[in-house]
């Protein structure tokens, strides 16, 4: 195995599927019992913003309760045993990263313990309920907050340091995504352009596949933390 000195790890909802939460393309095609362009579009939420908060603050509940799988602990390890820096680009809205203690996460899809003040841009954190009665705690104005998830057709959070860093890095790791959503799904290509090497881990054949090097397929928490176990093992014979 090649010594990497900056690794960029591209997740999606694969990696948070054996800690129990759903993933968007499995077999209805349904993402929770709904279909995502009534529960993550802008046109959903200004046609329904009560069943959207709705939607929401039950998946809350249900993520806050989940717990970081193998996959997630062993980017931890990465990041504390293997002598590179490594960037974690999320498309999940879930905090399974965080909880895991993973560091320079980004979560470029947003975050579900998140809304976000459509009239002065306010960020409040919050694990409770939002909805139209919600009160900005900054401007006082109420119901103007919006869930801090990036809907179809919005742009995508923190893209200025996730380019720099497909730009910089020199192994890209996707995990548990189905390569069929744009932007994320073109930053195999950015790295590779780059010279990164590229490697998936997912459970089937992915839309960008003949974009990756490598492919490794099985549960991530089985495959991903053998992997880092060998990239670690190969550092520390020098
Ligand atoms: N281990 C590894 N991979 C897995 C596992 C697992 N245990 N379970 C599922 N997968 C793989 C599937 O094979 C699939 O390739 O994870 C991928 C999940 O794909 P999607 O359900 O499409 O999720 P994702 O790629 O994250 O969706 C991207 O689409 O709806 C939007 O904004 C939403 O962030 C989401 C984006």
């Amino acid at each position: 195995m090649k010594k990497y000195s900056r690794i960029l790890i591209l997740t999606g909802a694969g990696i948070s599927a054996e800690s129990g939460l759903a993933t968007f393309r499995s077999s209805n095609g349904l993402w929770n019992n709904h279909k995502v362009e009534d529960v993550a579009s802008v046109e959903g939420f200004q046609r329904n913003p009560d069943y959207v908060h709705d939607f929401y603050n039950n998946l809350k509940t249900e993520i806050q309760q989940a717990k970081p799988n193998a996959a997630h602990l062993a980017i931890t390890r990465l990041q504390q045993e293997y002598p590179a820096h490594v960037d974690v680009v999320t498309q999940n809205v879930d905090t399974l990263h965080e909880k895991a203690k993973n560091q320079n996460i980004y979560h470029i899809h947003g975050q579900i313990n998140q809304a976000v003040c459509l009239n002065c841009g306010h960020i409040l954190e919050t694990w409770g309920d939002v909805d139209t009665q919600t009160i900005c705690p900054q401007c006082n104005v109420m119901g103007m907050m919006k869930p801090n998830i990036v809907f179809f057709g919005e742009n995508l959070l923190c893209m200025d340091s996730v380019e720099e860093a497909l730009r910089h890095c020199d192994l890209f790791i996707s995990i548990g995504t189905s390569g069929v959503v744009y932007p994320a799904a073109g930053f195999v290509q950015t790295a590779k352009y780059y010279g990164a090497d590229t490697i998936e881990f997912t459970l089937d054949t992915t839309a960008n596949n003949y974009l990756f090097d490598q492919h490794v397929y099985g549960k991530a928490g089985e495959t991903f933390p053998l992997w880092v176990d060998g990239l670690i093992q190969e550092a520390k014979k020098g």
